[in-house]
This record gives C-alpha cells, sequence and structure tokens, in this order.
C-alpha cells in the first residue's frame, strides 16, 4: 500500500514573507494527516524549518550537488541536507534543467548521492507544450524516467510528474491527463516493483483541484509550488489526499 506524499516546493520564497507558515498550517491541520506531508525549503532555512516544523511535516532541500565534497564553491552535498534535517530532496526540477542546463544523467547522479545520504530524491520530469502538442510527451517522460533514476527499489524514490505547461501558470493537466501519464510511468519503471513507486502529480495544483487529482489510481500526492506558500491553501490540499 502506498503513503501518499503532499510536498511543498516553495522556490526562491524565503521566510520573510512566510513568517507565520508553520503556527498557521499547525491551526489549520488539527490532528496529524495519515498521509507524509514535506516541504522543500531553500537551504538557508532548513535548519530553522527543521527545528519548528510538527513531527509529521518532513523537511527536504530543493536540489543537490552531484559531489559529495571537495572544492565545489556553492554546491551542497545531500549528506549537508541531511544533516541540517532533511528527509527528501527535490532532483531535477524543469527549472533546474532549464535555468541550469541540468540533463538527465546530472539528475540521476543527483539522485544517487540523495540516496547514499540516506534522503528521499523526489526525481522531477515531465514534457513541454511543444512536446505534448506534437504527441510526444509520453515518449519523453519515458526516456526521462528511466534516463534520471538511480538503480534503487521503487519504495526508495518518489517521482513527480510535472508537465511544464502547466508550472506555475494556473493551467493544470486534467486528472485524466495526468493519470494516463501515472500509469505509463509506473508501466515503464524498469523493476517489477513498480506497485510500490510513489508518483507525485505537480502543476497549478490549488484546493480547488487536489482532491479530483489525488483521487486517481496512480496518482500518489502531490508536488505544490505556489499554493504551499500558504498555510492554509497547503493544509486544505493536504487534507484531500487519499
Ligand atoms: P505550481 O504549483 O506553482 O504550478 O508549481 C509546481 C511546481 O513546480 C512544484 O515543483
Amino acid at each position: 500500500m502506498r503513503r501518499a506524499l503532499i510536498a511543498g516546493n516553495w522556490k526562491l520564497h524565503g521566510l520573510q514573507e512566510n513568517q507565520s507558515w508553520i503556527p498557521a498550517l499547525e491551526t489549520a491541520v488539527t490532528t496529524p494527516p495519515s498521509n507524509d506531508v514535506a516541504v522543500c525549503v531553500p537551504a538557508t532555512l532548513i535548519t530553522t524549518m527543521a527545528q519548528t516544523a510538527p513531527d509529521w511535516l518532513s523537511v527536504g532541500g530543493q536540489d543537490c550537488s552531484v559531489h559529495e565534497k571537495g572544492a565545489h564553491t556553492g554546491e551542497i552535498s545531500a549528506r549537508m541536507l541531511a544533516d541540517a534535517g532533511c528527509s527528501y530532496v527535490i532532483v531535477g526540477h524543469s527549472e533546474r534543467r532549464a535555468d541550469h542546463g541540468e540533463t538527465d544523467a546530472v539528475v540521476k547522479a543527483k539522485a544517487e548521492r540523495a540516496l547514499e545520504a540516506g534522503l528521499t530524491p523526489i526525481i522531477c520530469l515531465g514534457e513541454s507544450l511543444g512536446e505534448r502538442d506534437a504527441g510526444n510527451a509520453e515518449d519523453v517522460c519515458r526516456d526521462q524516467l528511466l534516463a534520471s533514476i538511480p538503480e534503487a527499489p521503487a519504495a526508495k524514490v518518489v517521482i513527480a510528474y510535472e508537465p511544464i505547461w502547466a508550472i506555475g501558470t494556473g493551467r493544470t493537466a486534467t486528472a485524466q491527463q495526468a493519470q494516463d501519464m501515472h500509469e505509463i510511468l509506473r508501466q515503464a519503471w524498469p523493476g517489477d516493483d513498480h506497485d510500490a513507486l510513489r508518483l507525485l502529480y505537480g502543476g497549478s495544483v490549488k484546493p480547488a483541484n487536489a482532491a479530483e487529482l489525488l483521487a486517481q489510481r496512480d496518482i500518489d500526492g502531490a508536488l505544490v509550488g505556489g499554493a504551499s506558500l500558504d498555510a492554509e491553501s497547503f493544509a486544505s490540499i493536504i487534507a484531500s489526499a487519499k
């Protein structure tokens, strides 16, 4: 049985604008959720978040280095994230693939470092609008999956399907589009343990559409950007998880 995971991704938003986020979330979530919940924050906030988060809220990073240590100015290793209090780390987000030219091979190496450090990598993939319109979405996502995953049991990783055209646009994939892609990705998982693979949907997930998305058979949770910055909205999405 797969446990749902609702993970927030704060991206480049800090505590300055989110001072009261944890108290507000604790007010809105009255009983500890039965599913897993995490928030992936900028690196400078990890320690504070890990020290102040309620027991049921895990903390994640948004990226990690392909290196373990050494002369790599500006990098943060997966082990450093774990030491700071992280349980998860996002790797291969489309914004990093676009802004920093991260290839599938780089994403795979980062996921490997995450596993070595005892973190659960949340490996992101998804097609562009052009790729969807050209009818290539399935092939693009299947290829990204196979090239970005480390050799590991399905239960050790999380995959997030985030169609690029749905990120921050308010244009969500329909529940059917998301379910169809999740089913394809589950079947494409190379091991025979694909039933243990947790597949999150990401892209304009909001309180208004979360329940329908999360009710789909192969959608095991959500990776939530903008709506995770607002504690009440995030609480409402947490409550929508099966
Ligand atoms: P939005 O929920 O703001 O569309 O962002 C999705 C995302 O990129 C999460 O990683």
